[in-house]
């Protein structure tokens, strides 16, 4: 008796240190390397591009709350609604629909801002947890084209095809995010229960019909956006906890603390949904976020960076403030911690998609444009150092990072500290050395040679008076190096 109680003990200490894997850290998965050569091609022009746009816009907008997360009942401080009575709160969420008029919306100025910025692709929520279209679907009218929405006479309603159009226009790989659960839909969360929490709110067991109606309805809504909106590069799935689950998993869950309350396997039908995309859209990428398995063609660290590069296609999602959505006087991080970020980032291999939550009247907040801005004056200098690269050891020591290109011309970033605004007398790095023919410039400095040493295995390189005292950039230089010794 005493050996069985010691062994269930075990085996639920295991069990829940198991499922304890923080959100943070799902980036660490195992990556299923992609096979189709058409998605390979566009994964290596999407890594070259290095820098996105991510935008959070619906009719949450309006209260400035975080988007969607407020109609879920789970008990988490992001997510409480500010009335005591959750119903009236829903009643009231769902009624934002009849005064989301972003009378201002002009992608084109967005397209502008990003390009200006450096920024390559762009990822928009056509329809976030919530249930709320930000495209012209024929599945609901819950949709910034339904009647009831004031926005649906204005010619630029259909919100998610005139982004796409500007930022395509303007040279952008274009991604559609697309949330898997839909808490406005009736086969996800059924009318007639209680909604305990983000997951369906019935048995898919007890009723496969109802669920089989969801995985349509998702379907269609995913075939839509595949047929009638232009060529679409990626299709950047969220809700990672819809899924098939194994019964394991599933005990897993309901004995930890985790927030699944009723986990259940939610299988969507992934290899259709792809399968029919790709035909619509040969060489999509598929990003199902945070689920292991061949539809995750890069991972997403969510408002990280990881330590070390990491050996598949990644990107970095991070908001420009502090949500994802928009909030009135939201703080907005710097221009000198984007540009590090961005560099971080790119030094480790992955990708920077920068979110801006666009406002109720359809325009970003003055201040998201001046960081576009201040990030494109950086990026009009030292942009050979971010785009077509791929990292290099030792990647980042002390304040340098290193990015080299395929023709082997290696740059070394210089990250300046707050409030360094005069390029230092020397850069160095050890352990890594310039060819003995190199040549060493620097970016926004013409092509006049730097004087370099080797110094044990690494280098110092001596940079220019002129240089110091006017350089051609804030927040971090770049030392551009012809060729590394080998
Ligand atoms: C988080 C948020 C979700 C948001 C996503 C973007 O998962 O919960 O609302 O859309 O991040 O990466």
């Amino acid at each position: 008796m005493k050996s069985h109680l010691k062994k269930s003990i075990l085996v639920l200490v295991v069990l829940l240190s198991a499922s304890s894997v923080s959100i943070s850290q799902e980036y660490l998965q195992k990556y299923y390397p992609e096979t189709d050569t058409l998605v390979l091609a566009k994964l290596h022009q999407w890594q070259d591009a290095k820098f996105g746009l991510l935008m959070h816009w619906g009719t949450y907008s309006q209260w400035g709350v975080v988007e969607s997360w407020s109609i879920c009942s789970e008990d988490e401080g992001w997510e409480r609604r500010r009335d005591s009575s959750y119903t009236d709160y829903k009643e009231k969420y769902e009624k934002l629909i009849k005064t989301f008029d972003p009378v201002k919306f002009d992608p084109n100025k967005w397209a502008e801002a990003a390009k200006v910025a450096g920024m390559k692709y762009v990822v928009f929520t056509t329809k976030h947890h919530d249930g709320f279209c930000m495209f012209d679907t024929k599945t609901t009218d819950y949709k910034i084209t339904g009647p009831e929405c004031p926005f649906h006479i204005d010619s630029h309603a259909n919100a998610a095809k005139e982004v796409f159009d500007a930022f395509r226009s303007d040279g952008f790989m274009i991604g559609a995010y697309f949330s898997k659960p839909d808490w406005h839909c009736p086969f996800y969360w059924w009318p007639n229960f209680a909604t305990p929490d983000r997951n369906p709110n019935y048995s898919i067991k007890r009723y496969p019909q109802r669920w089989q109606e969801y995985v349509t309805y998702t379907q269609t809504q995913i075939n839509e956006l595949m047929t009638n909106y232009g060529r679409m590069d990626i299709l950047w799935l969220d809700g990672g906890w819809v899924r098939t689950k194994t019964d394991q998993e599933i005990i897993r869950q309901k004995l930890s603390a985790d927030y699944a309350t009723f986990p259940q396997s939610q299988d969507i039908d992934m290899p259709a949904i792809v399968k029919n995309a790709r035909e619509k859209q040969p060489g999509l990428i598929v990003v199902d976020r945070a689920v292991t398995g061949p539809y995750q063609d890069y991972l997403t660290p969510e408002n990280t960076v990881p330590e070390k590069p990491l050996s598949y296609p990644w990107e970095t999602c991070m908001p420009m403030a502090t949500s994802w959505s928009y909030v009135p006087h939201d703080k907005y991080k710097s221009v000198h911690d984007l540009i590090h970020l961005l560099v971080d980032i790119v030094s480790k291999g992955g990708n920077f998609l920068l979110n801006v939550g666009p406002g109720p009247d359809g325009e970003f907040d003055p201040v998201a444009y001046d960081r576009l801005r201040g990030i494109g004056e950086w990026m009009k200098v030292n942009s050979e150092a971010i785009y077509n690269t791929h990292p290099v050891a030792p990647y980042k020591q002390g304040k340098v990072c290193l990015t080299q290109m395929d023709d082997g011309t290696a740059f070394a970033i210089y990250l300046a500290d707050k409030g360094e605004t005069v390029p230092p007398s020397k850069i160095w790095m050890d352990n890594i050395c310039p060819a003995k023919d190199a040549k060493l410039t620097l970016l926004g400095y013409g092509d006049t040679s730097v004087e370099w040493n080797k110094v044990g295995e690494g280098f110092e390189a001596d940079i220019p008076k002129g240089f110091q005292e006017r350089p051609p950039c804030e927040n971090a230089w770049v030392l551009r190096i012809s060729k590394l010794e080998k």
